[in-house]
């Protein structure tokens, strides 16, 4: 259904013409951190994905996991939105238009051994290029 929705959201978009015309990869991520281990995106600085179109879907994060907010910016010294996904399947959506990253994710550590998880799916489309 996640998957479902996101080609529905694309074919609706246009921008990058039809989701048959795009190749769509599917990559699961978990962020791990300690309280002395951040745990970090690549590139965790501001920048525009390869990608045409990029879901953000959160699939869960631990109630004591710090930072892992989305920064939406049209330059690097223009930061517009701070954004933070929150609740099951809450989806960010990322194209070329506007750079972005997404802030460290820390450990509110209670004892040496805690550590913090946030869990991702991204949904990446890209048109293929006939000119390649
Ligand atoms: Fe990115």
């Amino acid at each position: 259904m996640l998957i479902k929705n996101d080609i529905a959201f694309v074919n609706k978009y246009k921008e990058i013409g039809l989701p048959s015309e795009t190749l769509i990869w599917i990559h699961l991520f978990r962020y791990k951190a300690t309280e002395d281990a951040p745990a970090f995106s690549s590139p965790m600085w501001l920048h525009k994905d390869d990608e045409d179109v990029v879901f953000v879907h959160l699939i869960d994060s631990s109630k004591n996991m710090l930072g892992g907010e989305s920064l939406i910016a049209t330059d690097a010294k223009n930061i517009e939105r701070v954004i933070k996904l929150e609740e099951v399947f809450d989806t960010l959506v990322v194209n070329h238009k506007k750079f972005h990253a997404v802030t460290p994710v820390g450990c509110r550590a209670i004892s040496s051994e805690d550590f913090s998880t946030r869990d991702i799916i991204l949904v990446t489309f890209q048109k293929v290029r006939k000119d390649l």
